[in-house]
């Protein structure tokens, strides 16, 4: 059994204050949860890291950061490196977001780079992967995860792949209120197995998470997460609101 993972990536969103309120209120929430089924994570903005830590305090939030730099230290202006993230008690990461692959130019060469430190420093990584549209529309999607898998994780072992959570966002998918259908998500967590068996062997296969991540809402939620390969979500846009982050959490509940 695969514990279930449902993640709220906050992206350039709340500044400390706005983020406090909404821990302060979703801490009260999750606090009905019982038992040990759902891992449930936000991942705020750098400079929220520090509030969201403190405010959910002995709860089971897991608090993480939405990107990090490969190196320790150094003259890297605007970036923030493992060693600080774990100064404040982080050490979880988000790595590969289509928004840092696309806008910020990141390369599968340094998405692993980051990886590597990543699991150096002892962190657990969401790594996402997804194709655009047009690899879609013109049958190129397979080929496309396939290779951002192979490159990102290359030289990480079986052990190595214990702390990592694959992320599936098709990026048409993203903000733009289109989901993939329960369908083809199915397809590709499916797809995406089998290539760590592959890759890796048919244990890791099975027990590696593979989240969904892309206009998930607490409508359509659940007809996503019972779908045997679809261990989650990357919540954006719905995690922003204590209820309706709420809401998806409960729809892997009940
Ligand atoms: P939306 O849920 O806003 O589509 O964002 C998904 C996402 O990018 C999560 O990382």
């Amino acid at each position: 059994m695969r514990r279930k993972f449902i993640g709220g990536n906050w992206k350039m969103n709340k500044t400390p204050d706005q983020a406090k309120e909404f821990v302060i209120s979703f801490v009260e929430k999750i606090k009905t949860i019982e038992g040990n089924s759902v891992d449930i994570a936000l991942f705020p903005p750098f400079l929220a890291l520090n509030v969201v830590k403190e405010y959910s305090g002995e709860s089971r939030l897991i608090v993480g950061a939405q990107n990090m730099h490969y190196k320790d230290s150094g003259a890297f202006t605007g970036e923030i490196s493992p060693v600080m993230l774990n100064s404040v008690g982080v050490n979880w990461v988000i790595l590969g977001h289509s928004e840092r692959r696309h806008i910020f130019r990141e390369s599968n060469e340094l998405i692993n780079l980051k990886v590597k430190a990543a699991l150096e420093h002892n962190f657990h990584v969401i790594l996402c992967v997804g194709e655009t549209e047009e690899e879609r529309l013109t049958s190129k999607h397979y080929d496309v995860i396939k290779e951002q898998l192979e490159s990102d994780l290359a030289d990480i072992d079986a052990k190595g792949i214990n702390n990592i959570v694959v992320a599936y966002e098709p990026v048409w998918a993203i903000g733009t209120g289109k989901t993939a259908t329960p369908e083809d998500a199915e397809e590709m967590h499916r797809y995406i197995r089998r290539l760590f068996e592959g890759m890796y062997n048919s244990d890791i296969a099975d027990k590696v998470r593979i989240i969904y991540g892309g206009s998930v809402k607490p409508a359509n939620a659940k007809s996503l997460l019972v779908k045997e390969d679809i261990d989650g979500a990357l919540v954006g846009g719905a995690s922003l609101n204590p209820q309706s982050f709420f809401e998806i959490v409960n729809s892997v509940i009940d």
